[in-house]
């Protein structure tokens, strides 16, 4: 049956595919930010946030989550996630140089 190593094949490039997506959740999860903040976080826009640190971005989120920080665009966006979402693209926006 010529179709099984061919099919077999197809299959496992799928499966590389989807690890391969994800691989970088914080990308996908701060992907949300780059209309504003610049592709990958680096601007032009609003303040550019790549390369600030882990702590930094996480902390002000927090902030913004709470109401007390900023004009209410970034706590509308800042509620949109989880605390363990939040370190994630936290931690891959402060890797970008
Ligand atoms: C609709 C536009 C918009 C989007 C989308 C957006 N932001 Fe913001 N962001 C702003 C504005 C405007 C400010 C300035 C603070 C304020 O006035 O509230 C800001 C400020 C910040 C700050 C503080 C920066 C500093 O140096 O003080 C951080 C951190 C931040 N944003 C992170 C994010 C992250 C992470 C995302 C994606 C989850 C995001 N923003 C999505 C508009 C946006």
């Amino acid at each position: 049956m010529w179709k099984s190593p061919v099919l077999a094949t197809l299959l496992s490039l799928t499966v590389v595919g989807a690890q391969a997506q994800v691989a970088a959740p914080g990308r996908l999860l701060a992907s949300n930010c780059f209309q504003c903040h610049g592709t990958n976080g680096k601007g032009p826009g609003f303040d550019s946030l790549a390369g600030k640190s882990s702590n930094e971005i996480y902390k002000d989120l927090k902030e913004f989550q709470s109401g007390k920080e900023g004009n209410g665009i970034m706590a509308k966006h800042a509620m949109a996630y989880t605390d363990a979402q939040l370190k994630l693209l936290s931690a891959w926006l402060s890797a970008q140089k």
